[in-house]
């Protein structure tokens, strides 16, 4: 790693919304000495309020805590009604299809859209406030249209990624309890046809608490339809009135429910709400990203995920800006499709994740040199840690080594970015997510809560509530507070806990060491090895199984799984081990997705287990790794096991 330490330009600080360090300190100081005064400010001066809120913070039912209450607001007004005055011609969504097929929409356009289908969702399908959406959808315009529908009628969103099998949708659906699926036949990838339509139809198959299924037109492929069940989008729309009444919601209504993995098998919903998620969603993207008037910015993160949601609808939205959505892969038909859109739209913020940046390095070192990126001022990465490699060629080779980087680290739960460099004010150290955003109190503690030292690594944790904290895990309120509260206590109180580990350099940077848990970060996609590990064991022939993460070159992380079989090869119905591998790489690819799959899996005849019966995962963590096992065994119920299974995966 590079030690060097990258100040801001001073012709990028001097325009900049935080210009320097002094800027950060006052506001993180009006925070510290203030918090309600600091967040009150701003969110009086940022959310266009129908009703004025009348309390700042009410934490008296910790952690159930609410912001702004006895506000009313619009999001989808937030995002599109009040900018028809000045920016009513200028383009909201900039899209581009995998083949190239390219839409503007201005916020004019996007107004309308918008109402139309909110007058749809409320008229032909009767979903009314409180109502669960699930929005199960390619990379298209639509989708936004449909995110910011339902927030215009009080409808609360669920966004399932199109890389998610029948299985997981149904899972998503039922425990949403939701009355309307809006997808699309299906999309384009590479150039070719995928389907979405029929995994829906297979979703909600026998029982289920959909009654109408609303369908976008994309590839025009053949797709079954259920009379009476299925709509299309593109007739219905047509004759939709273009103004609907936005519907009054309170600061604290539910917005969107995102299903994300924990350490249990099954996925928890987590809650956003309205006024604090939009606050934070356009804080951070006017802090962080630094995007001007006329800056056009691009996010290629997917929708599915919650960086979809926040900074390429939401955020980018909410501050007027212009978002680029693209719904195909940046390195196809080359690797010089990224930059080309770049080139091409004149993007100035490209924010993307570093197993994308590793992608793309590998596919062409001086690709970026081919085109003109000279728009380009801000980079971003998300999703996890970045090697040293990775960004010293997004530096010098994307961003000519004039762009700040900046390292955004946040989740699901966040809302929105916690720790990161602000692009005019943070000195830059690679690797390095660098500091608490202002009003963010981050701290990196023990279980009890004390402060570590520079160079331990501990929990980190956000010790007071914060505008777009998780509200609820949906119907679960005692995971919620297990999940997150349980872990870490400050002065009596549990503390917010993200799972990750993190440790502070000598001048109080914060670099993320990486889950605690047994969640795994797969291309920046977060999987519990409970969820996996439920999949595989419903193979017959499994008795048991347990997977890790193994650092992965591209990936970040990849999964590996040991599994102990009931039979004997010759006992079982499989004619070899590669067969077995393959039939349980479709049992992932039917139950989660694609983005489960395993890339190793090795057959043991048992695992490290305690007298007590705990698997010891942190022994087949190294054995993934190929270390050395220096922990001490004695404790296991059959020491021997280490080696046998260390030997049979050195040859994975
Ligand atoms: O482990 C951290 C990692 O991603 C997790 C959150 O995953 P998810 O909720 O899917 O959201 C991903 C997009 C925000 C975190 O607990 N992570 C996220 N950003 C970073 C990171 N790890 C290191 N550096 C980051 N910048």
């Amino acid at each position: 790693m590079k030690k060097e330490i990258f100040k801001p330009s001073r012709e990028f600080a001097k325009d900049a919304r935080i210009k320097n360090m002094c800027e950060y300190q006052e506001l993180m100081d009006a925070a510290t000495d203030d918090y309600e005064g600091f967040w009150g400010g701003f969110a009086k001066e940022k959310i266009d309020w129908i009703e004025p809120f009348k309390n700042v913070m009410d934490e008296s039912n910790f952690p159930f805590v609410k912001w702004f209450e006895g506000g009313k607001l619009n999001v989808s007004t937030q995002c599109i009604d009040r900018h028809l005055g000045s920016r009513k011609n200028k383009a909201a969504i900039l899209f581009e299809g995998d083949r190239g097929d390219k839409q503007s929409i201005t916020y004019l356009e996007l107004y309308y859209n918008v109402n139309r289908f909110a007058n749809l969702l409320k008229n032909d399908f009767g979903v009314k406030k409180g109502d669960r959406v699930v929005i199960y959808m390619p990379m298209i315009p639509e989708a936004a249209y449909a995110m910011l529908a339902c927030a215009r009628i009080g409808a609360i969103h669920s966004i399932v990624f199109g890389g998610f099998s029948a299985e997981a949708l149904r899972d998503r659906v039922q425990d949403a309890n939701a009355k309307v699926v809006i997808t699309a036949d299906g999309a384009y990838r590479k150039s070719k046809p995928y389907m979405l339509k029929p995994v829906v139809d297979e979703a909600i198959k026998g029982e289920t608490p959909v009654e109408k299924v609303l369908v976008v037109k994309r590839n025009n492929e053949k797709i079954e339809w259920h009379e009476g069940r299925d709509f299309s989008y593109d007739e219905l729309i047509k004759d939709q009135p273009i103004e609907c009444e936005p519907e009054p919601m309170d600061a604290e209504d539910p917005l969107f429910l995102l299903y994300t993995s924990g350490s249990t098998g099954k996925p928890k919903g987590v809650q956003h709400n309205q006024a604090g998620y939009i606050l934070w969603a356009q804080m951070t993207m006017e802090w962080v990203f630094d995007v001007k008037e006329n800056d056009t910015y691009w996010c290629t993160a997917d929708i599915g995920w919650i960086t979809g949601h926040t900074y390429i609808v939401y955020g980018p939205l909410a501050m007027g800006a212009t978002t680029v959505m693209f719904e195909g892969v940046p390195t196809y038909p080359d690797a010089g499709r990224a930059w080309k859109m770049v080139q091409d739209y004149k993007i100035s913020q490209f924010y993307t994740a570093p197993t994308a940046i590793r992608v793309l390095h590998n596919m062409g070192e001086h690709e970026p040199l081919k085109y003109d990126l000279s728009s380009l001022k801000v980079l971003g990465t998300v999703g996890e840690p970045i090697d040293p490699p990775a960004w010293e060629w997004y530096h010098e080779e994307v961003g000519g080594g004039r762009c700040p980087i900046v390292d955004t680290y946040w989740q699901t739960e966040t809302g929105g970015h916690v720790i990161s460099p602000l692009p005019g004010a943070t000195p830059i150290k690679p690797g390095c997510a660098t500091l608490p955003l202002p009003g963010i109190m981050a701290e990196i503690v023990d279980k009890d809560g004390n402060k570590k030292e520079p160079g331990d690594t501990g929990f980190l944790c956000i010790t007071r509530p914060w505008p777009s904290m998780i509200r609820g895990i949906w119907g679960d309120e005692d995971r919620f507070i297990k999940s997150y509260f349980g872990d870490v206590k400050q002065n009596g109180r549990g503390v917010y806990f993200t799972g990750d580990g993190a440790n502070y350099d000598e001048d109080g940077y914060i670099t993320i060491t990486g889950r605690t848990d047994d969640v795994i970060n797969v291309s920046g996609h977060r999987m519990g090895t409970a969820e996996v590990e439920a999949a595989l064991a419903k193979e017959d022939e499994v008795a048991e199984v347990a997977v890790v993460g193994r650092p992965h070159p591209i990936k970040g992380e990849s999964i590996f799984a040991y599994v102990v079989m009931k039979h004997s090869l010759e006992e079982s119905r499989f004619d070899s081990y590669e067969a077995i591998e393959k039939e349980m790489n479709e049992i992932i690819k039917k139950e989660i997705g694609n983005i489960a799959l395993c890339d190793h899996i090795v057959f043991v005849p048992g695992l490290p287990k305690t007298r007590s019966g705990k698997i010891m995962r942190r022994i087949l963590r190294s054995i993934a790794k190929g270390e050395e096992i220096t922990q001490d065994i004695s404790t296991l119920e059959d020491p021997s096991i280490v080696a046998k299974i260390a030997a049979l995966a050195k040859e994975k």
